[in-house]
């Protein structure tokens, strides 16, 4: 038996956010993936559709994030009902279609952001018996597969919304980060892609000491400077000294869009995720706005390629469940 279509949101974030290699991450507003799941009565995640991909990924529900994450919510159903999979006895299913809202491959959280939906829809269709806590894990689970590592700091502001801290493996501890009103972000995408597993595979296993000391004082500075309002702390404190000295190699334009992003009285500019996106960090949407238009002109001149960006607070509201007829 089919239950009606339950569609959820899950909205694109910012990773990293300079010093936070794999901790820190926040949701924005308007861009994002759509979700709709039914259960069926063949066991397992099915996917049915996927739109806004241009065919680029995979339709089977095993190597696609939504489709991993919606599986993981049917397992973690199963244990509660007490069912037993290695006996045979996962008769629930579920179907899916998966609109994407973003870009591949942009450093925008695209993958996560498919695992979040699918995990909140599946959920939802089945009952909504799982924690939070537990549906991130199964969107974690979705990220394993698509870059090769279980990092959270995408999927964790794409769930619970706001700025958030993410430590620990498997299901990390998420704190959430003040945000001093009107924090905003302007947002560029170079039309190149950035394959997330491929750019982590960059970066090696060892970072020199000196640059570790150099980072998590950083980030430290970068809570403090939430946790008080103070902007120049803030500004201090987003500086990437590990990922993106490595990986704007591969971003065409970089150090003009960032150089542009802070003359225009950007906060800091660094790589959204593992890029190609650069963020902007911005006391208010105007001042967003004239960032924007600053690092767009900048890649302009100084490369052949085209970008796309908009501007967005951070977004307080994380992955939900839509009405029927609504709009994220
Ligand atoms: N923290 C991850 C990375 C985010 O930088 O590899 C990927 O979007």
């Amino acid at each position: 038996m089919t239950t009606p279509w339950i569609r959820a949101f899950a909205p694109a974030s910012v990773s990293n956010v300079g010093p936070g290699f794999d901790t820190f991450g926040f949701a924005v507003e308007g861009m994002g993936d759509l979700v709709a799941a039914r259960t069926s009565s063949i066991p397992g995640a099915r996917l049915l559709e996927i739109t806004g991909d241009d065919g680029s990924l995979p339709r089977e529900a095993a190597k696609n994030t939504a489709g991993i994450a919606a599986s993981q919510v049917l397992d973690r159903i199963a244990a509660l009902d007490g069912r037993d999979k290695a006996n045979g006895e996962d008769g629930v299913g579920v179907e899916l279609r998966l609109e994407k809202g973003m870009p591949l491959a942009s450093g925008l959280g695209s993958s996560a952001a498919s695992a979040v939906a699918a995990a909140v829809a599946v959920n939802a269709a089945l009952g909504g018996h799982l924690s939070q806590e537990t549906l991130l894990h199964c969107a974690i689970e979705g990220e394993r597969i698509a870059c090769g590592a279980a990092h959270g700091d995408n999927a964790a502001p794409s769930l619970y919304g706001g700025f958030v801290l993410v430590r620990g493996k498997g299901t990390p501890r998420i704190d959430p980060l003040p945000v001093p009103e009107g924090l905003s972000c302007a947002i560029l995408r170079p039309h190149v892609a950035v394959q997330t597993g491929a750019a982590r595979a960059l970066l090696g296993d060892h970072i020199p000491l000196a640059n570790a000391i150099t980072q998590w004082g950083h980030a430290a500075a970068l809570v403090a400077g939430l946790f008080s309002g103070d902007y120049e702390l803030i500004s201090s404190a987003i500086h990437d000294v590990v990922a993106e000295p490595v990986r704007r190699e591969w971003v065409p334009g970089f150090e003009a869009i960032q150089r542009a992003a802070l003359e225009s009285g950007a906060l800091g500019c660094s790589l959204s995720g593992s890029g190609p996106s650069l963020f902007g960090l911005c006391r208010s949407q105007e001042e967003a706005q004239n960032t924007l238009a600053a690092m767009q002109q900048a890649l302009g001149s100084a490369t052949d390629l085209r970008g796309d960006g908009f501007v967005s607070v951070v977004g307080a509201q994380g992955a939900r469940v839509l009405a029927a007829g609504e709009k994220p």
